[in-house]
């Protein structure tokens, strides 16, 4: 078993300074209550920072060896760190803007991105003075969002996974930050990128694919020969750990003096750490309407509220500490009755003891946050529920409202919707209760803290095996030498070579991607060796391939196969073929060219071709999946393929096609020497159709039939070149 490395920018336990020394407990939030309790297996760490600052190098050294008997290893922070790197770039500018609170908190700082760096390359050190060979680095967070791209740096082989357990935001939000580039640079260096949500990762692969020159393929990012994969783990808890926990001789005293308590009242549980985006304000407001709009219920029902002190030095957080003061304040000082108060509010972090008996006793549970990226209190509320009875309200803006379809979902920002929830939660029949909570507690008892650190580090490994065969399939210098050995030992070879995307790079103007001197000199070469016979094999146009290549000693096909011409011939089109599909097809193409600006059709003379390049980003391939599934029956009823390519849809004869082409070349003679190089989808079919001793090609990183990958045109060249530069040397 590889150990695993877990690294977070807190510690799952945090350090007090007491009278008597230095005190260990449990770490608040999601991550650390979620991870705390799997990380103990086998061999695992965590590096983390462990919640204060110790200026003394003996302190540290105490604390540190303290916490090597949890298996935890201390990241030190000054205070100046602190202020800048996790109250101020952290919580000041990443935590409202991926919870999408731009305008109003995020102010950009360049010390403060300077010190987010500089801790990134802290937390790097450590990391790798811990790291042993064999070892997986599970990232989490926003305070580390560089710290795999700093490892890969380092270790480029080494096995990266990253979790982000906050919301992703959509990429116009993110795009706002100055250090957007940085910023996702540093999140691919991870091997495997986590979201808790579908939606995240949507918002991730958009943005990437919007600001970085990178190739995005559904929610794999390719990155020259290494694929990074972006997923959603939805994270579950450790449901086995709440459900025995009513069973305690200490919770269930602590669940007996709630009863005693509150008698008769109902009580409403809320539990958030302080936090602008967990809605507490907006859900007193709510509590609040039902209190002066449905007065039967003051006496009836009771709000056990309780907040978790959290980063308190950033003012937004101690503002909002005060604000829920007054309001707590104002309700409970207008509708108090002698013996009755409307909300108790405890500010301050409780045992795990007394938050499972808040959990048990709790005939409703109020969780509506604005944003968040998962909310494991939900979940926490459906594990203690050991009758099955109880209601769950929540937030639609939570991620587990994606899982917790059976709970009562609301809009946290519509007081009115809340306060109706509140009043259908506290009428809401036994049996009713008991099938919604049954399914909930189903579906956490199946998605809990072990499945889904199962599921991530399956997936990683998966990846990695990916990432590995691609690597041993991309030519390498000696398998470039043993290519260029083999060329020079033959006498009789054919080569074919695609033209866009594999000879040149992409141009937005497909007019623009000439062919340059260097090109022309590798091509004239090749052509001049009796022994070759190149064939360029391309979709374009048959004029288009004339004008530029005409005069070559090469052969020529365009059209994926539709035209031919042999050296110092003219052309000719494979006969039998019917272009009278196009009358029908030509008129739905127009009405996408009318509704897509910048898309055009380009008429070739067996095909039609939709172009997407120059639209605007996504609604492309928007309309280009769209434009599929509405010529799908079309087109098998008059017999033609539609072809995606790279932004482009083409829609063509069956029969033209650039395997059957290249095949019907190769058969002709006996070739010792069968090379095919190309980059997209047409190509596939030639790499499929030549014979099992041919040396076939990728250009790219999209998974292919062919033997070997090549990066881009330049590494295309580069083994051209071989061929035609060495001939003196073999
Ligand atoms: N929690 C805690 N001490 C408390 C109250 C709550 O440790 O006094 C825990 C709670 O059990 C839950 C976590 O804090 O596991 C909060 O996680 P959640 O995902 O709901 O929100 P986050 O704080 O991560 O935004
Ligand atoms: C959320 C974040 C965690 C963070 C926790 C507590 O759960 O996702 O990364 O640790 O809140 O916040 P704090 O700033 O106290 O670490």
């Amino acid at each position: 078993m590889p150990r695993t490395i877990i690294v977070s920018n807190r510690l799952p336990v945090k350090v007090t300074k007491t009278d008597e020394g230095f005190n260990l407990s449990p770490s608040e939030g999601g991550l650390a209550t979620g991870l705390g309790s799997v990380y103990k297996q086998g061999r695992d760490k965590w590096i983390g920072w462990p919640g204060i600052v110790i200026p003394q190098q003996a302190e540290q050294e105490n604390i540190t060896d303290q916490l090597e008997e949890m298996s935890l290893v201390p990241v030190f922070l000054d205070q100046e760190e602190i202020n800048q790197y996790y109250e101020g770039f952290s919580n000041e500018v990443l935590w409202p803007v991926f919870h999408y609170y731009v305008s109003t908190f995020a102010a950009y700082k360049q010390s403060q991105w300077e010190y987010y760096r500089d801790v990134n390359e802290k937390f790097k050190d450590i990391v790798l003075q811990h790291l042993e060979p064999g070892d997986v680095i599970w990232i989490h967070d926003y305070q580390l969002l560089l710290l795999p791209g700093l490892i890969r740096a380092e270790l480029p082989d080494v096995s990266i996974g990253f979790f982000l357990h906050i919301p992703f935001p959509s990429h116009e939000l993110f795009r706002m930050i100055p250090w957007r580039y940085e910023l996702l640079e540093g999140m691919l260096g991870a091997d495997l990128i986590g979201f808790h949500t579908f939606d995240d990762v949507r918002h991730f692969a958009g943005a990437v694919s919007r600001i970085l020159p990178v190739n995005v393929s559904a929610n794999v990012i390719n990155i020259g020969v290494r694929s990074v994969v972006a997923e959603s783990f939805p994270m579950g808890i450790d449901v086995k750990k709440y459900a025995s926990l009513p069973l305690k001789k200490e919770v269930k005293e602590n669940i007996q003096s709630i009863k005693d308590t509150f008698k008769d009242s109902k009580i409403i549980l809320s539990i958030d750490r302080l936090d602008y985006s967990k809605g507490i304000l907006q859900r007193l407001l709510a509590f609040e309407e039902l209190l002066k709009t449905h007065p039967e219920y003051c006496e009836k029902v009771t709000m056990n509220m309780i907040v978790v002190p959290s980063r308190d030095n950033v003012p937004q957080y101690a503002h909002l500490r005060d604000e829920i003061d007054k309001k707590v304040g104002s309700i409970n000082a207008v509708y108090r009755k002698m013996d009755w108060t409307p909300i108790h509010y405890y500010y301050r972090s409780l045992p795990i003891e007394m938050l499972s008996a808040l959990y048990s006793t709790a005939d409703v549970c109020l969780v509506t946050p604005l944003r968040d990226g998962m909310n494991l209190v939900s979940k926490e509320y459906v594990a203690s529920r050991l009758n099955d009875d109880g209601v769950l309200i929540l937030s639609e803006l939570a991620g587990a409202s994606k899982e917790l379809i059976d709970a009562l979902i609301v809009n946290p920002n519509n007081a009115l919707e809340v306060c109706e929830a509140i009043i259908y939660a506290l009428n809401m029949p036994l049996e009713e209760q008991q099938d919604r909570m049954r399914s909930m507690r189903q579906l956490i008892a199946k998605f809990n803290i072990n499945h889904w650190v199962k599921i991530f580090m399956d997936r990683l490994k998966e990846v990695k095996q990916m990432q590995r065969s691609m690597q041993t399939r991309h030519v390498s210098a000696a398998t470039e030498q043993s290519i260029i050995k083999r060329y020079h030992k033959t006498k009789k070879r054919i080569i074919f070579l695609d033209y866009d995307g594999t000879l040149v790079g992409f141009k937005s103007n497909m007019l623009q991607a000439k062919p340059d001197a260097e090109l022309m000199d590798i091509i004239d070469k090749l052509s001049e060796d009796p022994a070759n016979e190149l064939v360029l094999i391309s979709g374009r146009k048959h004029e288009n391939l004339d004008e530029w290549f005409g005069n070559r000693n090469i052969y020529l096909i365009a059209e994926h196969g539709a035209w031919f011409k042999q050296q110092n011939t003219g052309w000719h089109k494979i006969s039998g073929l019917s272009d009278n599909w196009k009358h029908d097809i030509s008129p739905v193409l127009e009405t996408y060219v009318d509704r897509t600006p910048g898309s055009f059709i380009e008429e070739k003379t067996y095909s039609l071709v939709w172009h997407y390049r120059n639209t605007q980003k996504g609604l492309g391939e928007l309309r280009a999946s769209e434009l599929m599934n509405n010529l799908k029956y079309l087109a098998s009823d008059k017999g033609l393929q539609l072809l995606p390519g790279d932004m482009v849809l083409e829609i063509k004869n069956v029969e033209v096609n650039k395997g059957k082409a290249a095949l019907m070349l190769v058969e002709r003679d006996d070739y010792d020497f069968i090379i095919a190089l190309g980059d997209d989808y047409t190509d596939e079919d030639v790499f499929k159709s030549l014979p099992d001793n041919a040396v076939t090609i990728k250009v790219g990183s999209n998974v292919s039939a062919a033997k070997f990958y090549l990066r881009n045109p330049a590494e295309v060249r580069q083994l051209l070149l071989g061929f035609v530069e060495e001939a003196v040397v073999h």
